[in-house]
């Protein structure tokens, strides 16, 4: 099931550099506009969000969203639910900045935490 709709990037905005930072590791990086947050962290070689697939089907590099804006590709259902979506949870790889962006890296299984995620205490 598709829980969020593409927002369409305004063709007249020109490409920018938005900060993403994951505070909890203490990782900045930029990101262009145009390229999905976890590819931009990877184009940065920073590791802080877990990488699978990369194409919205493992769930792996799910992240809360703190801060900022950002256009959302479809998103399964069986990798964010309902709840989660409300709470700012989504996959890294199916978003992309709009602004200047705060997130954090969210295990897949709260059981078993990621090997990147930090309690935020
Ligand atoms: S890397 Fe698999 S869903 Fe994002």
């Amino acid at each position: 099931m598709i829980i969020a709709e593409k927002k369409a990037i305004p063709i007249e905005r020109e490409l920018s550099k938005y900060c993403i930072d994951i505070p909890s590791l203490g990782i900045s990086f930029q990101s262009d506009g145009n390229t999905n947050l976890l590819r931009s962290m990877m184009m940065s070689r920073h590791s802080g969000i877990a990488i699978g697939c990369r194409g919205g089907g493992c769930g792996i590099c799910r992240i809360r969203v703190l801060k900022g804006e950002f256009a959302s590709q479809p998103m399964s259902r069986q990798r964010i639910s309902l709840h989660e979506e409300a709470a700012g949870v989504v996959l890294a790889c199916r978003i992309t900045p709009l602004s200047a962006m705060v997130v954090e890296p969210m295990p897949l299984d709260p059981a078993k935490p990621s090997p990147y995620h930090k309690a935020i205490g």
